[in-house]
């Protein structure tokens, strides 16, 4: 794409980090792996590039390293930390591991006033994670800025357009940081701001019409955020060729299935096929308590009922699917090794290539929350946009334990009552989840003047950037208060509840 900025990964753990800022200044970007050839890099048609940070010292052997050719092609280049000591080694610079490992805030002292540090302050607060450092100065370039630490805390060479900082301008800890892009990329790199989700929008509409022509689409809806902007944006694409199937588990939140139809079926008019389900999957679950075996029952199952129903529909040639950018990175990186498996997740994405359809995927190039911003442009309902994460196993995963149409009653129940008063409070939308879960012990209580002895139910609110890592949140005393007081009063089967104060890692946010 013209115009676009192409960050090379060297395994730094910020590089989708950089990708999101790049796209907050209205430009796209995108991450390539370190060892792409120069040739397929031009023709992405690059106005800017950025190398990453990464764990590797320079002073090592078999460290990654980009094509040479790519620093010679004067398309203006920022390196990050590891970035910055690259392009210093490949033009006769010294970089040597320091003895003092510079970690975490640091003052900068800049000793340009235009490039990179233009309209900024001379002192600047930035975040540092580096033990090697530019040690001499590249032939042709000069130090824009020091720290106690480092004399070379920055470089440029204006003539090749080579820019370098040792710090982490991506990171929310360098308060100028956005600013320092915004000079590389509007100033350098006189990069245009012209992607807008609108841009998208209309982008992705025309693709998906001629790709389409006049065959048809099947989508799993599930009423989540990426499942329902994909399906509205298909249906403003190709309107009824679009066919998409919502399978009832019965492990959903309370009238989630009603709310579906009302707002898919009945307010956009779409191709909506409302499968009721509830009992097959029922069936299969009775007395299953591993969380892996659950999960992967309810996986195989949906693949199952969405194949018959699929079949029914006729022929099909797409597949719709929600895929995000990070998942796409996440399985591309060309550093990352294998990685243990914690959950076996399943998503509506997941289906079976045997079906041999071809896959539609218009949010692989984007982030959760430009998809909401979609959702935003596309005028979907608030609550959509702004529902909290749902997993694949739904309930079953909150329910420690074997899950019966009983104990969904309770989950249900308490959950809605959960929901209610976070929304009442403010809370929903400052939280990234916020849920129930049914515990597979029983307290003794005291109700009246009578004896109890009934579940117990967990209270988990998180906050998070991407669900991979999750702080609990500090609700107020009194929010919990209100919401243990409604559960143990009107929910039949609870007379006590807890609240889960664990972050992630090392627990995870859903209990199973
Ligand atoms: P964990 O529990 O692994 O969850 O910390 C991270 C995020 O992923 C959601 N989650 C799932 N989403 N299919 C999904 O689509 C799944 O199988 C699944 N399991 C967990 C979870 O709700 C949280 O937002």
């Amino acid at each position: 794409m013209e115009n676009s900025v192409i960050i090379l990964d060297f395994g730094s753990q910020y590089t989708q980090l950089i990708a999101r800022r790049v796209r907050e200044c209205n430009i796209y970007s995108e991450i390539v792996p370190y060892n792409i050839s120069c040739r397929e890099l031009l023709n992405k048609k690059p106005k800017a590039i950025i190398f990453s940070g990464g764990p590797s010292s320079l002073s090592k052997k078999n460290v990654p390293l980009c094509d040479k050719k790519i620093i010679q092609l004067g398309i203006p280049i920022l390196g990050i930390c590891y970035g910055m000591q690259l392009i210093a080694r490949f033009n006769q610079g010294k970089v040597s591991t320091s003895l003092i490992r510079e970690y975490g805030k640091a003052s900068l002292q800049t000793r340009k006033k235009d490039g990179l540090f233009a309209n900024l302050n001379s002192n600047l607060t930035v975040w540092m994670s580096h033990t090697d450092k530019v040690s001499k100065l590249p032939v042709g370039f000069e130090s824009t800025a020091f720290t106690q630490n480092s004399s070379i805390a920055a470089f440029r060479n204006k003539e090749k357009k080579l820019y370098g900082v040792q710090f982490h301008p991506e990171v929310v800890h360098t308060p100028k940081g956005k600013k320092v892009i915004q000079n590389f990329l509007y100033k350098i790199a006189d990069c245009k701001e012209n992607w807008t989700m609108k841009s998208v929008v209309k982008h992705s509409i025309s693709t998906i019409r001629k790709q389409v022509a006049n065959k048809k689409v099947i989508c799993a809806l599930s009423g989540g955020v990426d499942s329902s902007v994909l399906s509205i944006l298909l249906h403003k694409a190709i309107g009824r060729q679009l066919h998409c199937i919502f399978v009832n588990n019965g492990l959903l939140r309370k009238d989630e299935g009603k709310k579906v139809v009302k707002t898919f079926k009945t307010h956009y008019n779409m191709n909506l096929k409302y499968i009721r389900a509830e009992n097959r999957f029922l069936k299969r679950l009775k007395g299953i308590i591993d969380p892996e075996k659950k999960r992967k029952i309810i996986g195989h199952e949906f693949i199952r009922v969405f194949q018959e129903e699929a079949k029914k529909i006729g022929p099909v040639n797409f597949l719709a699917q929600g895929t995000l950018y990070p998942d796409v990175i996440e399985s591309h990186s060309a550093l990352s090794g294998p990685s243990a498996t914690i959950k076996s997740h399943h998503n509506v994405g997941g289906l079976p290539k045997k079906m041999k359809l071809t896959l539609i995927e218009p949010f692989r190039n984007l982030f959760k929350d430009e998809v909401r911003k979609i959702g935003v442009t596309l005028k979907l309902p608030q609550e959509i946009i702004w529902r909290h994460p749902f997993p694949g196993p739904g309930l079953a995963i909150r329910i420690v334990g074997s899950v019966s149409p009983e104990r969904i009653k309770i989950l249900q129940a308490a959950d809605t009552i959960v929901i209610e008063e976070i929304k009442k409070a403010g809370f929903y939308k400052k939280t990234w989840q916020a849920f129930a879960v049914l515990l597979p012990i029983k307290s003794v209580g005291v109700m009246g003047d009578a004896r109890t002895y009934e579940n117990v139910i967990a209270l988990r609110a998180v906050t998070s950037l991407d669900g991979m890592t999750a702080d609990w949140v500090k609700l107020p005393y009194d929010l919990l208060g209100k919401i243990s007081n409604r559960i143990i009063n009107q929910v039949n089967g609870v007379n006590r509840i807890v609240y889960d104060i664990s972050s992630k890692p090392p627990s995870t946010i859903e209990w199973e």
